[in-house]
């Protein structure tokens, strides 16, 4: 189903106008004037709570925003989505990641099949491996158990297990290492496998399609570090498995049909973390705290698909997005986890929402007239308070935050969480009200350093809290951002689960490669930018100089 454009809808005329008479209120003036204003702003489900009550808007910011979801019918979309229908367009693909966690028993047809049941029988073969894995039953090639699991894959198929393991550190074998190949930079596989030994190592080569070429090559330099280092080609059998939809390239590369774990085309790889893609996860915590992460996303995808857009976090979240972007012409949204195991998250999450809906085009293939999705960027917070902050604080741009924070610690230093948690509330209070002349004057302030201390304030932020950093709020959190990252795509008109700009670069890439290695001077026929730099390249090449 093709939508319409949002700017050609009602309520964003509305909107337009609505902007226009509130957008130079201050959040000073606006929480001044409604002291339930954060009862007001704030929602709870699926095990997150969200303080948006220190965003520029009204209740009838809300109330329109919440018109804008209804005419461009974000829950019809959500519902066709979860029926199976083709909603990705370009590449006429069903986009079922909520079936990834649907419950045993749940039944999700697609082209005559029930998608539930096979996702079923994935997990189970990836707990009976991940078990004889943890328990030292499956032994390598030399007898020996395996210590060390190095995923290796890009994008989709390495952003999500390796912020997982991370973010669940807490929670993993702690007598196994997880390590993460990506770049087609021979130092990351160089870095990933230093000082450990190939009797006890683990290769999982996780790719949707198979062909990336980053990923193929790193597999086939793993596949020559295993055999060299335990001097037989029959070793990799015992120590690669693969994760893919392609069992053909998955067996031509030499690993068997039974070591393969698959997905599905209708699993995008920014959205299959609780796929097979999260065979590393599963191995690292345990198949019964990867089935707690799958609940964790089950919860938001339930709170999502039967809660009313005012009280529906993702759509909050998306919809407060879109007034930021659209209306206020923000370019970039920060997320700051103030949970240092949550380090990747932002960068998953830029996957996530900028290959989803960083799109020129809408869904009828026809230029938008419009801004769609914005820069995703951040960092943990306190670090983050002491490099960019600054900007946020008192520089020329908007830039919305959302601030994550858990109330338990899982640290055992609890007071330290405290001192954490302080941070995170006073900096959602310090980029809201900032600090004015007046007040510092009254504080003593030099006079002619006060221009310079003024914070003005009124910076939006979402505050979104859990309970503890665990595999169930990871679940929640991830799918909320899933789900608020569709809602802004149904608003833009987006296909937000194809990616065809990516393909561009790897074509090119593909063709330099020849011309950089080539033993005759290759004719190019680039830009003369582009040929300057292969020639010089070229001349320099393997010499240990530095350009
Ligand atoms: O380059 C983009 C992309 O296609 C992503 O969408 C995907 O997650 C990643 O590359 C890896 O692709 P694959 O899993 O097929 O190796």
């Amino acid at each position: 189903m093709i939508g319409k454009p949002a700017t050609g809808s009602s309520a964003w005329t509305a909107l337009a106008l609505h902007h226009a008479a509130i957008k130079d209120r201050h959040l000073r003036q606006l929480f001044a004037e409604d002291p339930v204003r954060a009862e007001k702003f704030s929602a709870e489900g699926a095990g997150l709570f969200l303080d948006y009550s220190k965003n520029r808007i009204t209740g009838e910011t809300v109330r329109l925003l919440c018109d804008l979801a209804r005419e461009q019918d974000v829950a019809g979309q959500r519902d066709a989505m979860f029926r199976g229908e083709k909603i990705n367009t370009t590449e006429r693909r069903a986009v079922l990641h909520m079936a990834l966690r649907a419950p045993r028993g749940t039944r999700i047809m697609l082209d005559g099949q029930d998608v539930v049941a096979e996702v079923q029988g994935v997990l189970e073969r990836m707990a009976a491996f991940a078990r004889e894995v943890r328990e030292g039953i499956w032994k390598g090639h030399a007898g020996k158990r395996i210590r060390h699991v190095v995923n290796i894959g890009i994008g989709g198929s390495t952003l999500g297990p390796e912020m997982a393991c991370l973010a669940l550190g807490a929670f993993t074998d702690r007598s196994m290492t997880f390590r993460f190949v990506s770049n087609v930079d021979g130092a990351n596989f160089t870095a990933a496998t230093e000082g450990i030994d190939p009797a006890e190592t683990l290769f999982i080569v996780c790719s949707k399609t198979f062909t990336t070429l980053e990923t193929m090559t790193n597999a086939a330099t793993a596949r020559r570090w295993i055999v060299s280092g335990l001097g037989a080609e029959v070793a990799v059998a015992r120590h690669f498995v693969a994760v893919s939809t392609n069992a053909m390239e998955v067996a031509a590369f030499g690993i068997e049909p039974q070591r393969m774990f698959g997905f599905w085309d209708w699993v995008g790889g920014r959205y299959s973390m609780d796929s097979a893609i999260g065979l590393a996860t599963m191995i690292a915590i345990g198949p019964e705290r990867f089935d707690e992460m799958r609940a964790g996303f089950r919860a938001m995808d339930e709170h999502f698909l039967s809660t009313p857009p005012e009280r529906n976090l993702p759509m909050l979240l998306g919809l407060l997005s879109v007034w930021y972007n659209n209306f206020f012409c923000a370019e970039t949204i920060g997320i700051m986890p103030y949970a240092t195991p949550l380090s990747r998250f932002p960068a998953y999450l830029q996957q996530l929402q900028m290959e989803s809906n960083g799109k020129r085009v809408a869904r009828d293939g026809r230029p938008v007239a419009w801004q769609t999705g914005p820069i995703i960027w951040g960092e943990p917070g306190t670090d983050a308070q002491h490099s960019f902050f600054q900007l946020l604080h008192q520089g020329t741009k908007l830039v919305p935050c959302d601030l994550i924070g858990f109330c338990e610690p899982l640290s055992r230093l609890s007071g330290q969480h405290d001192l954490l948690m302080a941070n995170l509330f006073a900096q959602a209070e310090a980029l809201a009200f900032g600090k004015t002349a007046a007040e510092l004057a009254a504080e003593g302030a030099p006079a002619f350093q006060i221009p310079f201390r003024v914070t003005e304030g009124n910076r939006p932020t979402n505050v979104i809290l859990a309970e503890r950093l665990d595999p169930r709020s990871l679940g929640n959190l991830v799918a909320l951002y899933e789900h608020s990252v569709f809602t802004q795509g149904v608003i833009w008109d987006l296909d937000s689960f194809d990616q065809w700009g990516v393909e561009l670069g790897k074509v090119l890439a593909r063709r330099i490669v020849p011309e950089l290695t080539a033993e005759d001077e290759p004719e190019l026929g680039h830009d003369g930018s582009t040929n300057a730099l292969i020639a010089r390249y070229r001349r320099r090449r393997g010499s240990g100089r530095t350009c």
